[in-house]
């Protein structure tokens, strides 16, 4: 267990390390990334958490970046570098990013799949708490 201090961090790393992305190598792409960020002596800019399934499981191996709301597909571990090059260089990670927050929703990129629609009457509910 551990209780890092947040104050000097600029981005939030989420990877999924739900079943999908593990039986198509999550662990590795999280300890290559987290080795880069090391590496390059960004530990307290970049904050990284594993997480259960994000629900994109055809986009494995995903992470997802805030606060720009960036979605990651497709992560192996020989991205690590260009992964973090796209956090901190803002470079374009070439066909690897799935979604991009707008402000109002998230836009998916071409040739990304769609995914199933979620129950309306549900997220109804859920957007009347906003
Ligand atoms: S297991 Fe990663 S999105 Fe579902």
């Amino acid at each position: 267990m551990a209780t890092w201090d947040l104050s000097q961090t600029k981005l939030h790393v989420l990877f999924c390390n739900g079943s999908s992305c593990n039986n198509w190598g999550a662990e590795e792409v999280t300890q290559a990334i987290r080795d880069e960020v090391s590496k390059r002596n960004l530990d307290n800019l970049v904050h990284t958490t594993r997480t259960r399934c994000n629900g994109r499981c055809d986009d494995r191996c995903v992470a997802v970046v805030y606060p720009s709301g960036d979605w990651y597909k497709g992560l192996e571990p020989e991205d690590a570098s260009s992964f973090v090059n796209s956090l901190v260089l803002n470079r374009d990670l070439t066909g690897k990013i799935s979604h991009t927050f707008t402000g109002d929703g998230f836009v998916r990129e071409e040739g990304i799949s769609k995914g199933i629609a979620k129950d309306p009457i549900k997220v109804k509910k859920v957007s009347k708490k906003f």
